[in-house]
């Protein structure tokens, strides 16, 4: 294949003010991508946008929260003006964001934000990315679901599992809809990575025995860096994965093996 992979083509990267969402929407540019990195947390992806221009790319920052609809059509509506049209949608915002974990202490507004953001917020950004994705016949759709949906973790709680869950099924029902236009849609189900501050806090808090438990449970016996995300996300949204939809990529190291 020559010359970089999204040249001449847009991305709309959501939660990309995050860990995952930098980290993927500096992949996208790097290849040619024009990026619109959108997030609720606007300053984050004002800085994230920034660097992307420092290093030369065409790259802006959108404010989105995924679970409002208003929010999502405004903002897709801009991102469709300044981009010229749509090629590639990433939705990575999510995340337990801060609910609790276990069953006696999670409240039904802990399920409902989290199954919001993850889920609800998944399916708007698709919605509203359609008719963008469509003219161009090769549209792409990369949702980031988890291990939590694959096996068990015990990391993350009941609703982030379903949540995750749910993505797969909505990406499977939606490749099926949309595969007629030329849209592909798939998705990622990550492992753990220290994306941030708080995973690896989270990590760093662990005994040396937890650590090695972690690890054992991993046959590629290490965490893996964000690069090692963005390159099978980008890997999906690119011309290199035009025959597949529909299908779910684990990246976690071996921990799940699944079909
Ligand atoms: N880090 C991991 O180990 C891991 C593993 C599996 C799946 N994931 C998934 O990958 C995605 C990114 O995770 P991360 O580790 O980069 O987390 P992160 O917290 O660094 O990034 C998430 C981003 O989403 C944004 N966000 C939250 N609510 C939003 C909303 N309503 N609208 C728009 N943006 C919103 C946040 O502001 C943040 O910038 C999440 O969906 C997460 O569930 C992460």
């Amino acid at each position: 294949m020559s010359g970089p992979r999204f040249e001449g083509r847009s991305a709309l990267v959501t939660g990309g003010g995050g860990g995952l969402g930098r980290a993927v929407a500096a992949a996208l540019a790097t290849e040619g991508a024009a990026v619109a990195v959108a997030d609720v947390a606007l300053p984050a992806a004002e800085e994230a946008a920034a660097a992307l221009r420092d290093a030369g790319a065409a790259a802006f920052a959108l404010e989105l929260d995924v679970a409002d609809a208003a929010s999502v059509g405004v903002a897709f509506a801009r991102a469709g003006t300044e981009l010229g049209g749509l090629d590639v949608l990433v939705n990575l915002a999510g995340g337990s964001l801060g609910t609790p974990r276990d069953l006696p202490e999670i409240g039904p507004d802990d399920y409902d934000r989290v199954l919001d953001v993850n889920l609800r917020g998944t399916f708007l950004c698709c919605q509203a990315a359609v008719p963008l994705l469509a003219p161009s016949g090769r549209g792409a759709i990369v949702n980031v679901s988890s291990i939590a949906a694959r096996g068990t973790t015990p990391v993350t709680g009941v609703p982030y599992a379903a949540a995750k869950a749910g993505v797969l099924g909505l990406t499977r029902r939606l490749a099926r809809e949309v595969g007629p236009l030329g849209i592909r849609v798939n998705a990622v189900a990550p492992g753990l990575f220290l994306s941030g501050p708080r995973l690896e806090g989270m990590w760093a808090g662990l005994s040396e025995r937890e650590r090695a438990e972690v690890l054992d449970a991993i046959p590629l016996r290490r965490l893996p860096g964000l690069a090692e995300a963005a390159a099978p996300i980008l890997f999906l949204a690119s011309d290199e994965a035009s025959y597949v939809t529909g299908t779910v990529l684990d990246v976690n190291g071996g921990r799940f093996m699944g079909g």
